[in-house]
C-alpha cells in the first residue's frame, strides 16, 4: 500500500507531489555577502524529491541579518543566486518557497558591519551570544527601537523581499515567525513594550507579523504565502506572558486572507495544543513540523493531524528521503559538527541509499 504521505496535496496554490515538507535549515554556506552559490543549488537540487522545500532563513535586508554565511534577498546578486537554486529544483520537478526571516535584536556587528542598523520593537537586549566568523562567540547586540514609521518600512521591506524572491523564481514564500526574530520580537511581551499600534495588546504586537504577511500576500498572492510558528517557543531568549492568546490573535489578524498553509510547529509546552490552535483559529491547511519520523508523520496525515509533515534534521544526511520512504531504506544519520561549517562537507556529499 502506498504510504500516506506519498499522496498529492493542496496547499493553497501550491500543488504538492507529495506531503514530505522539507523544513527551513540555516546551513551557512553562503557567500560572504549573503548570495547563494553553485554549493546551495547542489544542496537543494539534490532534495527536490520533496513535495515542497522551504528554503533556509534568508534576510529581507542588511540589517536583518544573524549568521555568517546567511543567504539575503535583498540585492540582484542574491536574486541571481537563487534564480540558479530555484531553476535546479524546478528542472526535478520540485517547489521552492524562501523563508523570510528578519533577526531583528539577534545580532551582532561583527556579522553585520558596523554600520548597519540593529533594530527592534522595544530598546531591549536579548541575553545570549551568537558565533561570529571574525571574533569567535559574542553576546547579541542592544537594539534601538523602531520608531512607528520606521516599523511601517520594515513592512515594506518584506514586501520587496517577496518581490526579489518572485524575480528569483520561488513558488512562494514563508514569514519566519518562531524562534525570537523580529515578528515573534513583536509578538512577544517582553521583547514588545511598544505603546503604538504594534504593542500594548496581543491584537496590537501581532500586528507587525500580520502586516508583513499581507504586503508578501500582495505580491505573490495569499496562496503562495505561508507563515511559520511555534507558539511558547523560547529559543533567543524570547518570554511571552500570553503565548496562546498572542499567537492566536496573529492567526485571527491573517484569517481573511486565506494564507497557503500554516507551518505550525509542535509547542514545546504540554500547557498549549499548537496545532488544535492551528485547526480552530487558522482553519486552512497545516504542515506540521518538530520530531516527526516517518511513521508518526504518516499517522499524522493519516489522522488529518496535518496536511503535509515538514522534516528538518531527517534532511541533512538524506537528500533522497522521499525514495527512502518509498523503499523502506534505512535513515543515514547526520554529523552535527558539519552543520554550520562552510563548504562541502556534512552539506552536499552525504551519498543517496
Ligand atoms: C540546522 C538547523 C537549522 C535550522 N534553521 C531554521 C531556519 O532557518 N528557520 C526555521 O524556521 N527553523 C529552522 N530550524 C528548525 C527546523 O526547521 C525544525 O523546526 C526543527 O529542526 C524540528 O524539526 P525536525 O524534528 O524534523 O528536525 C533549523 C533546524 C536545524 C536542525
Amino acid at each position: 500500500m502506498t504510504n500516506a504521505l506519498i499522496t498529492p496535496c493542496q496547499l493553497g496554490d501550491l500543488t504538492l507531489k507529495n506531503r514530505v515538507v522539507m523544513a527551513p535549515m540555516t546551513r551557512n554556506r553562503s557567500e560572504d555577502d549573503g548570495s547563494p552559490n553553485e554549493l546551495m543549488r547542489d544542496y537543494y537540487r539534490q532534495r527536490a524529491s520533496a513535495g515542497l522545500i522551504v528554503a533556509e532563513g534568508t534576510w529581507p535586508v542588511a540589517a536583518g541579518q544573524a549568521y555568517n554565511r546567511q543567504p539575503g534577498i535583498e540585492t540582484q546578486a542574491h536574486i541571481k543566486g537563487w534564480r540558479a537554486v530555484t531553476d535546479a529544483v524546478h528542472q526535478e520537478g520540485g517547489k521552492i518557497v524562501l523563508q523570510i526571516m528578519h533577526a531583528g535584536r539577534i545580532g551582532s556587528h561583527h556579522i553585520k558591519g558596523k554600520d548597519v542598523a540593529h533594530v527592534a520593537p522595544s530598546a531591549i537586549a536579548a541575553r545570549g551570544e551568537v558565533y561570529t566568523d571574525s571574533a569567535g562567540m559574542q553576546p547579541f547586540d542592544a537594539p534601538t527601537a523602531l520608531s512607528t514609521e520606521q516599523v511601517w518600512q520594515v513592512v515594506e521591506e518584506h514586501r520587496q523581499a517577496a518581490i526579489n524572491a518572485k524575480e528569483a523564481g520561488f513558488d512562494g514564500v514563508e514569514l519566519h515567525c518562531t524562534s525570537g526574530y523580529l515578528p515573534m520580537q513583536f509578538l512577544c511581551s517582553d521583547s514588545n513594550q511598544r505603546t503604538d499600534e504594534f504593542g500594548q495588546s496581543v491584537e496590537g504586537r501581532a500586528k507587525f507579523a500580520a502586516e508583513c504577511v499581507r504586503a508578501m500576500a500582495d505580491v505573490f498572492g495569499a496562496g503562495r504565502v505561508g507563515l511559520r510558528m511555534n507558539p511558547g517557543n523560547r529559543f533567543n531568549d524570547t518570554k511571552d506572558a500570553q503565548p496562546a492568546q498572542s499567537h492566536e490573535a496573529l492567526l485571527h489578524a491573517v484569517a481573511d486572507l486565506d494564507l497557503a498553509y500554516l507551518h505550525m510547529m509542535k509547542a514545546p509546552t504540554d500547557k498549549i495544543d499548537a496545532f488544535a490552535m492551528g485547526k480552530t483559529a487558522f482553519k486552512g491547511p497545516l504542515i506540521i513540523n518538530d520530531g516527526f519520523g516517518v511513521e508518526s508523520a504518516e499517522q499524522a496525515v493519516t489522522t488529518g493531524l496535518g496536511d503535509a509533515v515538514s522534516f528538518a534534521r531527517h534532511y541533512v544526511a538524506n537528500p533522497d528521503f522521499v525514495e527512502r520512504i518509498e523503499s523502506g531504506a534505512e535513515l543515514a544519520k547526520f554529523d552535527r559538527n558539519t552543520l554550520y561549517t562552510p563548504g562541502a562537507a556534512g552539506y552536499t556529499d552525504y551519498p543517496v541509499a
